[in-house]
């Protein structure tokens, strides 16, 4: 049940009535202050304007034409024509059994995320893209779109000339692949090293790069070797992270190979691509700079050579063609929106993508320390995010032993898990995502406040009530019947879930669920206050309705959390 878009129907059709041209939107949307109703329409101002009419004699004439009885149970104008609706405990009360919308707007969904380069182990700069990627990903496929995601991995490139050459001889000297790899950061580090300072080694790196290119089969089996191992890097993080992408998600750089000497050529054709100093460019005038001089985009370098941008121009053709994908979407760090914004204007002007298909960047900002400096050691170095999560996941477990004393040591670790990574994932996802913002171990491992641990400790109250009442959460139905305030705004909050998603979706900001869900959460502790379930002066039929209640609640909490890729357990 989406209140709004049914209310908003509503709305239209009394405009309609009233005379008013169907151009003109209602306007419906939550109200944001308390007295001005549950839903406001605001479309009587817009409309009233252009019609040359007076607003509020307009939203009268609206509201006169306004069929909600038995909906509403008052409906005022307020300021200069802004129509609230208060909408009747009753009637929210039975639409918790209205069968959910069909959507008939469903898309092909392409998601590209996470995306690490496969020469290193990955690092917490690729924290943010895989988790905020995988909760859009996990939302959008919930509402009923078709996800295909991608994790467009760097797998090619000169380095990996110096690795696969650096590979060779640690096998040759009888190291499994597995084991020579098993620290990826420091071998890239021996590589390089070796690079350096032996001059034959350097020659060899090179020539396995052009061997690379023409497919040589013994290189091409060693990079798979290299690349086998580093992706199992990747997925043990997946894993952990409790992140839906897998192997059959993988479609890397390389992928695209075949196809970046035909789309040069086709932006060669259409005169778009033209030669500068030997190499092939494309001059966008859309994204000048202030002078005026226009923005340079390389798709083919002097010695042949292609780009990162080159690869993403071929990456499109394909996602828009072969997987005919209506909106496309990237999670990448804000610091590549001109490198986004040249590919997006390339392929439009060159015609590799429809203009009905959506292309859409969504960039995030960066993870600092206290510091306020990008988060790194102590040292100055870069964190592996393996070891971060293991952290987390240590933190966790203090802080759940210590609240929790009598829990057995199996659960406690499970807890510690769920509540570790909870912790990482929602301080990130609760942040609007074009922030930047502090990293700070306190503050997300907290159980108060908008925190991971807070949230799954709200769901997992909700399951102890039950229990301690000796009933089960999951079989039991009651009926509900709404007379206290609290009681009505938590009916009205579960009842928004969808209205919360349908809004994520759109502006692919997960903060916006986190938001909901903590509101939810807020207001259930508020309700659980004020009206009491389990006291023996609690009648039969007020209990049931305030069971009821507490499981919608924790039916949203758990599934919610699981949108955003954040587990939950009945105790904690
Ligand atoms: N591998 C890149 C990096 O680590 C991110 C790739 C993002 N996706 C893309 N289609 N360009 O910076």
């Amino acid at each position: 049940m989406n209140i709004r878009s049914f209310l908003a129907d509503r709305v239209r059709h009394a405009m309609s009535d009233a005379g008013i041209p169907s151009d003109y939107s209602p306007h419906v949307a939550i109200s944001k202050k308390a007295g001005f109703g549950d839903y406001q329409a605001n479309g009587a101002m817009a409309a009233a304007k252009a019609m040359k009419t007076n607003p509020r004699v307009l939203a009268q004439t609206i509201v006169d034409h306004l069929d909600l009885n038995g909906i509403a149970e008052k409906i005022d104008i307020a300021g200069p024509g802004f129509i609230n609706i208060h909408l009747a405990s009753t009637w929210l009360a039975k639409q918790y059994d209205m069968p959910a919308q069909e959507r008939i707007d469903s898309q092909t969904v392409v998601i590209d995320y996470s995306s690490p380069n496969l020469a290193k182990e990955m690092h917490v700069g690729h924290l943010r893209s895989t988790i905020i990627g995988d909760a859009i990903a996990r939302i959008l496929e919930f509402r009923g779109d078709k996800v295909i995601r991608q994790n467009h991995v760097g797998d090619w490139g000169t380095q990996f000339g110096m690795l696969i050459a650096e590979l060779e001889e640690q096998l040759g000297d009888g190291e499994r692949a597995e084991l020579a790899l098993k620290d990826l950061e420091g071998f890239y580090q021996q590589a390089k090293a070796h690079f350096d300072k032996d001059t034959a080694f350097a020659d060899r790196a090179r020539q396995y790069v052009v061997a690379l290119q023409s497919g040589d089969a013994k290189v091409l089996r060693l990079w798979e070797q290299f690349k086998n191992v580093s992706l199992k890097h990747s997925e043990d993080i997946y894993q952990t992270l409790n992140v839906t992408l897998n192997a059959s998600n993988v479609r890397g750089e390389s992928a695209y190979n075949e196809d970046l000497a035909p789309t040069v050529t086709a932006l060669k054709a259409q005169a778009l691509a033209v030669e500068d100093d030997g190499a092939q460019v494309v001059f966008l005038q859309e994204l000048a700079d202030k002078n005026g001089n226009p923005s340079p985009v390389i798709i083919q370098k002097k010695d042949g050579g292609y780009l990162y941008a080159t690869t993403d121009l071929a990456a499109l053709r394909y996602r828009a063609n072969t997987l005919k994908a209506n909106r496309i979407l990237y999670f990448i760090d804000a610091r590549q929106s001109l490198h986004m914004q040249q590919v997006f204007t390339v392929a439009r002007k060159a015609g590799f993508v429809d203009e009905w298909v959506n292309l859409e960047h969504h960039p995030f900002g960066t993870m600092m320390g206290a510091d306020g400096k990008p988060f790194k050691t102590r040292s100055g170095g870069t964190v592996k995010l393996a070891d971060l999560l293991v952290e987390a996941i240590e933190r966790a477990h203090t802080i759940v032993s210590e609240k929790n004393p009598e829990l057995d040591a199996a659960t406690i670790k499970e807890v510690s898990q769920k509540v570790g990574i909870g912790a990482v994932k929602y301080a990130d996802l609760s942040k609007t995502r074009t922030n930047d913002y502090i990293f700070n171990w306190d503050a997300m491992l907290s159980f108060e406040g908008n925190t991971g641990p807070y949230m799954q400790y709200a769901y997992a109250r909700i399951c102890s009530i039950f229990r301690k009442a000796n009933i089960d959460l999951n079989s039991f139905s009651g009926e509900l019947c709404v007379t206290e305030p609290q009681e009505k705004s938590l009916v009205l909050k579960t009842l928004q879930f969808d209205e919360a998603l349908e809004h994520v979706s759109a502006d692919a900001m997960p903060h916006i669920l986190c938001t909901y869900l903590y509101d939810l959460a807020s207001l259930f502790m508020t309700f659980y206050e004020a009206c009491p379930i389990l006291k023996s002066d609690v009648d039969d039929n007020t209990r049931n309705s305030r069971l009821q209640l507490s499981k919608n609640v924790a039916q949203r909490l758990q599934q919610g959390l699981e949108l955003l890729g954040i587990e939950t357990m009945e105790r904690m």
